[in-house]
């Protein structure tokens, strides 16, 4: 079994698994020369022979126990045919959404438009790099790919106003992202995923009393569908303001912690395998803070199953050194 699996599925406390969100991007000099002479990000992801070759760039450097695919939860609404766009410094942008068209869309058109980001998970599962390591696909959750897709593009710190207010065009679009994430979902573990990880990345915007339509049920549906392959799911509820009543209700396999909740009471209340929580942030200070704070990680989750990572993707500015030092820690620990 691979490291992350015994976390996982055997609730193994000894020998801490480590992979970091964005562990294959900008920080690294291999990638941004990629990036330089590919500038448009979606065709990138759909670039098979460059896609799996940028997923296994960290780990030729690092002993990271997992590839993450590299690919986008936007590759969801760009397969549903909604225009999607990455420009420079501003982030994401998306064209009008479009129910009635995307609600005909049939699965086998969808799988055809993003097709080389199965085929590039099935060349890494087969690299001798992943042996006894995990490939991890992943998705956006039901809620964070709707805000996307009616905001068309990053809320950063609030929806905009009206968001609720077409309740018929945010079920309709809720059911279609549901339907499409199960299929998505699925090829990548038919490809070759061995962990699903669930992004959730505006789930902090939701005011307590909205949760159970946009975050609980819909993302409980998706997780009871990955468990149902037999595939350990992790969930990234980023800045919810209760983990314990999401992971009682959600009931992933195991869930990612963001830097902003205390780990002290997340190891207490929570049962299930934790994953996360460093401050990106740390790995732009020095080496003996850096030390510190992951001490401070390894430390608290001691006696609970635990997988090494952030508590949001690795920064840009990281010098490949730092990420080196860490990996090399938690490995040695
Ligand atoms: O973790 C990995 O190494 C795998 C690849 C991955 C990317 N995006 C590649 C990417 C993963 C898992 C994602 C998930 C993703 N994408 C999320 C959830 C996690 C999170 O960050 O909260 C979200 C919200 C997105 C949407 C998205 N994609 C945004 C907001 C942006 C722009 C901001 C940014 O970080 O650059 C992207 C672009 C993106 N996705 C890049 C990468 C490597 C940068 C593209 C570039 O090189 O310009």
């Amino acid at each position: 079994m691979t490291p992350i699996h015994e976390t996982i599925i055997n609730k193994r406390t000894t020998n801490t698994p480590i992979w970091l969100m964005r562990q294959a991007g900008r920080y690294l000099p291999e990638f941004r020369e990629i990036r330089k002479a590919n500038p448009n990000f979606i065709s990138l992801c759909l670039n098979e022979h460059l896609s799996s070759e940028i997923t296994l760039q960290p780990l030729k450097r690092f002993e990271l126990d997992a590839a993450i695919i590299f690919s986008d939860i936007l590759m969801l609404p760009y397969g549903l045919n909604q225009n999607v766009e990455f420009k420079k410094d501003f982030g994401p942008q998306l064209g009008p959404l479009n129910v009635d068209s995307m609600s005909k869309i049939d699965e086998i058109d969808f799988v055809e438009k993003v097709y080389p980001v199965y085929k590039s998970i099935k060349k890494v599962r087969e690299n001798k790099l992943v042996k006894n390591k995990n490939v991890i696909g992943f998705v956006g959750a039901p809620w964070t790919l709707l805000v996307y897709m009616i905001n068309k593009r990053s809320p950063k710190k609030e929806l905009i106003k009206n968001f609720f207010k077409n309740a018929f065009l945010i079920n309709r679009t809720l059911m279609i992202i549901e339907k499409f994430l199960k299929l998505h979902i699925n090829e990548q573990i038919k490809n070759g995923a061995t962990v699903i990880q669930i992004f959730d990345s505006w789930a902090g915007l939701l005011e307590e009393k909205d949760l159970p339509d946009y975050v609980y049920i819909p993302t409980l549906n998706l997780v009871d569908y990955v468990k149902s392959l037999n595939i350990p799911v992790i969930c990234f509820p980023r800045g919810i303001k209760n983990y314990k009543n999401y992971c009682d209700i959600v009931k992933p396999d195991a869930v990612n912690i963001d830097y902003n909740v205390n780990p002290i009471t997340i190891c207490r209340e929570i049962d299930i395998p934790v994953q996360g929580g460093l401050d990106p942030k740390v790995l732009l200070t020095d080496t003996e803070n850096l030390k510190k704070q992951t001490l401070k990680y390894l430390k608290i989750f001691k006696d609970h199953p635990y997988i090494f990572n952030l508590g949001h993707g690795v920064l840009p500015e990281t010098n490949p050194d730092m990420v080196d030092y860490l990996v090399k820690m938690v490995k040695d620990y």
